[in-house]
């Protein structure tokens, strides 16, 4: 068990700050049973059929798959967002939501998930960054156009041990060609990132308002860094401080941030129990 003196820093951070901005990676959703890809194993736990072709995780995540192995691409993502739909969020959302409600400017949240659980477990919309998109929307694998609609009318169905897609694969209304999810995948010129831009400007709108924010990064991995990188950013350009919460990767590079190795769930949910006793 982590030393109690950081629970209470970590409270005691939280407290202090006039806003929340979560930055969230992959390890948040572990808790609620999603996997994680770290490293080509782990990858392969979660997808047996690509370990059994040796297929790294950026060798799928990419337009080029779905243009030579389009089963296979949809195979993957429609695999992943069946899972996404089914499972819920863990408790923890709910308490990062909690936290932001008492604060006057709330909380704002940057996540390279593209799994929609921040916005499934009732964080408001409007202030949720998905950096490399969501996989609840579609658009076109050519492109023809600069278009976006959301994913709810597609219900993949997929042979999970050959991860293939088992039923049609969803089309462009524009051009009746190949749809594909509106993430930002491994060498990917086309993505579309309309969507993922006005969210961007929504939030640093709201940045510019607060004053002291917290940075509370959960389960962001260094391979793809785009989460860490932008906890950076928020640190040097509001002098603020970051809780990290990490089973594996928890340091910190200043002395008053709070570097915490655990999960995500038993992390925030130990927090809570020090927040409930100081109030
Ligand atoms: N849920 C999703 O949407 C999802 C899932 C996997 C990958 N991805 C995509 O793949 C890329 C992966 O990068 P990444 O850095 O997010 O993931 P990653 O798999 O590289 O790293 C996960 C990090 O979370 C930590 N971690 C693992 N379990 C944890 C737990 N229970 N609590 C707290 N921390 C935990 C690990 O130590 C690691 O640092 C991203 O670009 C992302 O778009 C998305
Ligand atoms: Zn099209």
């Amino acid at each position: 068990m982590h030393p109690a003196h950081l629970i209470h820093q970590a409270a005691e951070l939280i407290i202090q700050a006039d806003s929340l901005v979560i930055a969230a990676g992959a390890g948040m959703g572990v808790d609620s049973g999603l996997p994680d890809f770290r490293g080509s194993e782990g990858f392969w736990k979660a997808y047996p059929a690509l370990g059994q072709e040796a297929i790294p995780f950026y060798e799928i995540a990419n337009p080029a798959a779905f243009r030579r192995r389009p089963l296979q691409a949809w195979g993957f993502y429609g695999h992943r967002l069946a899972l996404y739909r089914e499972i819920r969020p863990h408790a923890g959302f709910d308490l990062l939501r909690q936290w932001g409600a008492s604060k006057p400017h709330g909380l704002s949240v940057y996540t390279s998930n593209v799994d929609g659980h921040f916005q499934q477990a009732g964080l408001e919309t409007a202030l949720i960054h998905e950096c490399h998109g969501s996989i609840h929307y579609l658009q076109c694998l050519l492109p023809c156009r600069d278009s976006i609609w959301q994913a709810d009318q597609f219900m993949p169905e997929v042979d999970e041990v050959n991860c293939q897609l088992i039923n049609t694969a969803p089309v462009c209304p524009h051009c009746g060609g190949m749809a594909r999810p509106n993430i930002l995948m491994f060498d990917d010129a086309d993505w579309n990132s309309q969507r993922q831009q006005q969210q961007a400007e929504r939030q640093s709108n709201w940045l510019s308002k607060v004053k002291l924010p917290l940075v509370i990064e959960i389960g962001a991995g260094t391979a793809v860094p785009s989460v860490r990188n932008f906890s950076q950013r928020m640190q040097a350009h509001f002098g603020c401080r970051l809780l990290r919460i990490n089973l594996r990767e928890p340091q910190v590079q200043y002395a008053q941030d709070v570097g915490l190795a655990m999960g995500a769930l038993e992390a925030l949910s130990a927090i809570q129990a020090v927040l409930q006793q100081e109030q």
